[in-house]
């Protein structure tokens, strides 16, 4: 799986997203270890505080089937660039503190980060 494809079907998965509010839809591709890939996309709420991001979407799903070994995460907002926010940057450290994160304008601009660069000294319990 290369990043590129995992960018393409980011860009797939928010085509679910639930995003009437804000109008950005995004779309997480979580590939675990094992080589399976959890999608995920933003639902949004008329509570705004309950809105769920896409990677929260994708690794909660992952993790509620039982999978908690991780290499790779690729996101697209509006199928473009989209960095994660600091919650999930938090969320996504407790369970791959190795993690890469992919994100760009599209799949032949991509960046890639890894999760320690993208959350300095994250907490630990
Ligand atoms: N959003 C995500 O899905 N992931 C992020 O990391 C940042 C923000 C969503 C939440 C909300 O539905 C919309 O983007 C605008 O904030």
């Amino acid at each position: 799986m290369t990043d590129a494809e995992l960018f393409r079907i980011s860009v797939e998965a928010a085509k679910n997203a639930y995003a009437p509010y804000s109008n950005f839809h995004v779309g997480a591709a979580l590939l675990a270890k094992d080589g399976r890939v959890f999608t995920g996309c933003n639902i949004e709420n008329s509570s705004f505080g309950a809105t769920i991001c896409a990677e929260r979407t994708a690794m909660s799903k992952a993790i509620s089937e039982g999978c908690r070994e991780f290499v790779s995460i690729a996101i697209s907002g509006n199928g473009g660039t989209s960095w994660p926010c600091g919650i999930c940057r938090q969320f996504m450290f407790e369970f791959a503190d190795d993690l890469r994160i992919i994100s760009g304008e599209n799949e032949n601009e991509l960046k890639v980060y890894d999760i320690k660069e993208l959350l300095l000294e994250g907490f630990r319990l």
